[in-house]
């Protein structure tokens, strides 16, 4: 399933084909295409910082990809078959078997996982929400079903969770607790994502995934919550006032995932430390959760038609923008524990489905720094400097 839209916050037409070719050199265009396997790993390179992951389907698991995988990352999430909706389609009908490929792998290949996500207002399946006579709970108006309706949807979430947590209690470090609970109006006085959970419990669903969580999860387990545009100051900031908030009532929320699917233009390097520097001075780690750069503006128009239309000044600068990311990376190295890419090469990324929305069907993005053919990209370079 895909996921709408978001991040109005860069205005305009794809802010890459208007700069200038970068002075990120290395593999240019002339040269030969360079293997992913061929060259050093990525995870090894950042070692003394932050572990380095990748987020993955179970097709992956094999081939190629795979060959990738083991060389580079050295943390693994799932893309989407950890989601509720994959989890738990039913009631009490649990779905296993394809986050259980990814947990053998990891253990195969000795990996750390993160586990995405327990919580989110997408990709969840509607039986949450209903109550016993099948009813939408958000319609109910009468205070007392309302308040019945609302222990239901704890308990249901509770029993989820408990289920997950404890079936993967040794296998997962880092849990991504409640995903996007902030809304995105600056507007909105809460700051909370008017979801479903939020209208039917309040925060109380925050409260309870993360004391759910903390009850059945290993002892040196993380807690996250994640959320995208963590870059944008009134969003920021009512994060931090969530979690300020949830933490005096001793909610036990570890750490803030910064989703982190950004552009080559946008947000700054000094939003995207004054965020990490934030949470941190709150006592949390921070993790990039979701890391790709589009090589478009918002919306992604126009876009280019193929991969190869691509012209190779974008990859380098694109290259400018990942070297400088990872800098600030390493420079926070003590405040960052792991930065994943959502995704392994440019073949396979939620950005192309993305591209192709906005732009009649046709359209490709190229996020990563591996390339469709699983080459290296000038941003390999960059960030292996
Ligand atoms: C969000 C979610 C991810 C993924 C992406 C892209 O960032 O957290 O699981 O679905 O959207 O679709």
């Amino acid at each position: 399933m895909l996921k709408v839209l978001r991040k109005p916050v860069i205005a305009g037409v794809a802010l890459a084909m208007l700069l200038p070719m970068g002075a990120v050199s290395q593999a240019s265009a002339s040269s030969e295409p360079v293997s992913a396997l061929k060259v050093k790993p990525l995870d090894e390179r950042y070692k003394k910082f932050f572990t380095v992951g990748t987020a993955v389907e179970p097709y992956q698991l094999t081939g190629q990809d795979a060959q990738v995988i083991k060389r580079h990352f050295n943390s693994i999430v799932a893309e989407n078959v950890m989601k509720p909706i994959n989890i738990q389609p039913e009631e009490g009908k649990y779905n296993f078997t394809e986050a259980d490929k990814i947990v053998k792998f990891a253990k195969e290949n000795g990996m750390d996982v993160r586990f995405h996500n327990l919580v989110w207002h997408s990709q969840v399946p509607d039986w949450f929400f209903l109550d016993k006579q099948a009813k939408p709970m958000v319609d109910e108006t009468n205070p007392l079903k309302r308040e019945q309706n609302k222990k239901l949807l704890l308990k249901r979430l509770e029993t989820h969770i408990k289920t997950i947590v404890k079936r993967y209690k040794n296998d997962v470090k880092s849990w991504d607790v409640v995903n996007e609970a902030i809304d995105d109006n600056p507007q909105n006085a809460k700051g909370l994502r008017e979801s479903p959970w939020y209208k039917i419990t309040g925060t109380d669903y925050i409260k309870v995934a993360f004391k759910t969580a903390k009850r059945y999860a290993a002892k040196d387990a993380k807690l996250y919550i994640n959320d995208y545009n963590t870059e944008v100051n009134s969003k920021r900031d009512n994060l931090y006032n969530l979690i300020k908030d949830m933490k005096k009532q001793g909610v036990p929320i570890d750490g803030v995932g910064h989703q982190s699917h950004i552009q080559i233009g946008w947000p700054s390097i000094k939003e995207t430390e004054d965020s990490i520097n934030l949470f941190s001075s709150l006592g949390l780690d921070n993790q990039i959760t979701e890391l790709d750069v589009s090589l478009y503006g918002w919306p992604p128009v126009p876009a280019y038609p193929t991969y190869g239309a691509i012209p190779q000044y974008v990859f380098q600068t694109q290259a400018e923008r990942y070297n400088a990311l990872f800098e600030l990376y390493e420079k926070l190295g003590d405040k960052i524990s792991n930065v994943t890419f959502w995704g392994i090469a440019d073949n396979h990324t939620w950005l192309n489905d993305r591209a192709k929305q906005y732009n009649n069907g046709v359209g490709v993005d190229a996020p990563f720094v591996f390339d469709t053919d699983y080459n290296v990209k000038p941003a390999y370079w960059a960030i292996m400097d």
